[in-house]
């Protein structure tokens, strides 16, 4: 299978513009960072606005303007005035607030070592040689979706093919679109999200999983044979949840309900009494009656602002001790968000991302598709 041979330069960060924390940032103790931090705010005022996502370290979403999930920081970041949007999440999220702003308007990721592994999974170039292979294999129609967590050249591809973005909030809308559009969907790249989806909307039957990894995995006229190809790639803090967590935690707290998220695989998910996206498990919490137990299958940071935002509810992490940290959300260390802050202050713009022109059209138009279904 050519896309096996296909030879790729995954890099682990999406942009090598790493600039380093100055040393005089290295050791900030947290209560002069945070006045430094405030001083700075107020000095920026409604210049500034800080978008915080649910998996961001305390001292970050502290100073959030807005805290939520993908979708909705996409729609904040849209609806912003500001001249700088600070994004509090990965490079994939900066991203699209980027290809979504105004063109006078500066994104910046405080470090632009916040990449997520997942969306490095599917490389433009690497899709492209799939997206050949499947299309010469079968004369219907493939709609290519991209879940957020990807890089705007892969949604530039998607919008380009007549397909789309989507969130873990509204995935089930997408696939429903391009259905209407086209008669199969290629989705990337994650797998786990994708089946959950087709579980969903009752067509798990049509599910198969293209690895171009693999030169031994399913030819392209075996997938073709299918209506929905899912790409081999997935969340390394949401696949590390299996079915015997779940177990555990109910013999543990024979009335703890679970919620987990769709990243987790199949069996997590059916095992789950709750499936949704960060906002959903947010919500979720939040109307819980006093005295509820809920375990929560996700990143470890948002188990713990839940805990500390409902006191009144029991928050349990799904996993006990050995829990799912997201390495690429904890590289926005609050020393950064300080440093950055501080720069702006000075008029420098530290760490600001910005989407190939060439690219930035056409994923918007991804973008839009997804914010209007
Ligand atoms: P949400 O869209 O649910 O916020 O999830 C984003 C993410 O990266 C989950 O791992
Ligand atoms: Fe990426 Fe998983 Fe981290 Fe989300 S939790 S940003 S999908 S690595």
């Amino acid at each position: 299978m050519e896309t096996a041979q296909f030879e790729t330069d995954l890099s682990l960060f999406k942009y090598d513009n790493l600039e380093q924390l100055p040393p005089s940032y290295r050791e900030l103790d947290e209560d002069e960072r945070t006045e430094r931090i405030e001083a700075a705010l107020d000095e920026l005022g409604d210049d500034v606005v800080i978008l915080g996502h649910n998996y961001q370290r305390r001292e970050i979403v502290e100073h959030a303007d807005f805290i939520g999930d993908s979708y909705q920081l996409s729609k904040e970041a849209a609806n912003a005035d500001a001249d700088y949007v600070i994004f509090g999440g990965v490079t994939f999220m900066a991203e699209s607030a980027d290809i979504i702003t105004d063109d006078d308007q500066s994104v910046i990721l405080p470090s632009m070592e916040a990449s997520c592994p997942m969306a490095g999974m599917a490389e433009a170039l690497q899709v492209d040689a799939a997206w050949a292979e499947l299309t010469a294999a079968t004369d219907e129609n493939i709609i290519p979706i991209t879940y957020m967590n990807s890089y705007a050249d892969l949604k530039a591809f998607c919008a380009e093919q007549g397909g789309l973005v989507c969130t873990s909030s509204n995935a089930h809308k997408a696939f429903e679109y391009a259905f209407e559009k086209g008669d199969k969907v290629l989705f990337l790249p994650d797998k786990h999200l994708g089946e959950n989806t087709a579980h969903r909307l009752d067509m798990a039957d049509e599910i198969v999983e293209w690895d171009p990894w693999d030169p031994e995995g399913v030819t392209a006229e075996a997938a073709t044979d299918n209506d929905i190809i899912l790409w081999e790639g997935y969340c390394q803090v949401h696949e590390r949840f299996t079915p015997e967590h779940i177990e555990q935690v109910r013999d543990d707290h024979p009335d703890a309900n679970v919620v987990v998220h769709p990243e987790c695989r199949r069996e997590v998910v059916e095992a789950a009494d709750v499936v949704g996206s960060t906002s959903t498990i947010t919500e979720t919490v939040a109307n819980a009656d006093p005295g509820e137990t809920w375990a929560i299958g996700t990143e470890i940071h948002l188990t713990n602002h839940l805990s500390r935002w409902h006191p009144e509810v029991n928050v349990l992490p799904l996993c006990g001790d050995a829990c799912m940290d997201c390495n690429a959300m904890r590289q926005i260390d609050p020393n950064y968000l300080a440093w950055v802050l501080e720069e702006l202050v000075e008029g420098r713009e530290r760490n600001v991302i910005e989407v190939a022109p060439e690219e930035k059209d056409l994923a918007q138009v991804a973008l839009d598709r997804m914010l209007e279904i």
